[in-house]
Formats: C-alpha cells, sequence, structure tokens
C-alpha cells in the first residue's frame, strides 16, 4: 500500500484530530492556540490522510502533539512511520530532546520509541497524561 508523509496545513490536521480524539466536542475544542506555530505532518494512504501529528519547535527543544490515526487504521503501523519520520525531522531540525505529554494507556506504545517517563503527570478531560521524553 502507497504511503507518503508531507507537512500539511494546519486545518487538515483538525479535521482528524477531531474525528479520531474528540468527535463529540465542539470542532474549535481540537484546536490548539499555537497551531499557527505548530509544524502539521499528515501521512497518507492512496491520497487519504489517514494519521497526523504537530511538532512545536522552541529552540533545541521539541513538543509532538495532537498525534491520531484514523480509528480502522489503527494498529497498522502508521502511526508508527509517522512518529518515526517526525523523530528524524526533529533531529534533522537540530533539536536536543523531543517531548509529549502521553495518555497513560500510550506510555508503552511511546517507549518503544525510546522516550522514558518523566514523574511530571496531569489529568485534563477525564484522562491523566504523562510527560515522556527523549534525548536526540
Ligand atoms: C496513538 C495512535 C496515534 C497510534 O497510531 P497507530 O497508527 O494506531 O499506531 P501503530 O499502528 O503504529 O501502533 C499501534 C499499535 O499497533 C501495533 N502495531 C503496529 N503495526 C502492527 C502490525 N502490522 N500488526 C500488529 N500490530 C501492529 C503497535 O506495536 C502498537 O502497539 P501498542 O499500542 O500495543 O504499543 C492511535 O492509536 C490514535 O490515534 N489513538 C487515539 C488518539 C490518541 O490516543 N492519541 C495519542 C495521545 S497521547
Amino acid at each position: 500500500m502507497e504511503t507518503t508523509i508531507t507537512k500539511i496545513d494546519k486545518e487538515k490536521a483538525w479535521k482528524l484530530r477531531h474525528k479520531v480524539m474528540w468527535p463529540d466536542k465542539a470542532f474549535d475544542y481540537i484546536k490548539l492556540e499555537d497551531d499557527h506555530l505548530g509544524i502539521h505532518f499528515g501521512l497518507f494512504k492512496e491520497n487519504m490522510l489517514i494519521s497526523v501529528i504537530s511538532l512545536f519547535i522552541n529552540k533545541e527543544e521539541c513538543q509532538f502533539r495532537k498525534f491520531a490515526t484514523l480509528q480502522r487504521e489503527q494498529g497498522k503501523g502508521y502511526g508508527s512511520m509517522l512518529l518515526d519520520y517526525v523523530i528524524k525531522e526533529a533531529m534533522d531540525c537540530g533539536v536536543k530532546r523531543i517531548w509529549c505529554n502521553a495518555r497513560k494507556s500510550k506510555v508503552d506504545f511511546y517507549k518503544k520509541f525510546g522516550l522514558q517517563e518523566t514523574n511530571y503527570s496531569f489529568m485534563k478531560g477525564g484522562k491523566t497524561y504523562v510527560i515522556m521524553e527523549k534525548d536526540l
């Protein structure tokens, strides 16, 4: 199956974020105040956008946010392809540390990419998150 990863407009990321992450909330709920500063990436399968992630680079640090794969395409390796790709992109941009607010349920998934749990965790929208990080 042919896949491509490219930068995408924030509006495209919004659509998939909403559909996957918070379909029951208003569309604006998934928008971030800083989205205009982010670099948004999408994975396309046969021209259809199925996975998105957004990078926010601040000097030598980079946070990735709003990582989402269309439900019916989850568990097939697409998210891993996209995450691998953006970690390399961050390295190419000179980033020294990449981090995220991981849903507790996704901790083991991110460990596969070398991210480690920090001691910082919090709750938001009824979900528990932990900050995970990796030195590049
Ligand atoms: C997190 C998310 C983006 C991952 O995307 P994905 O495309 O499903 O990712 P992958 O398919 O690469 O990996 C998902 C799982 O499938 C497994 N997998 C990958 N390819 C596989 C294959 N060919 N066969 C079987 N399993 C496979 C991975 O090992 C991983 O397992 P794990 O969750 O037990 O660690 C996706 O689950 C999602 O959108 N979730 C809802 C939103 C969300 O929680 N976002 C993250 C907030 S922190």
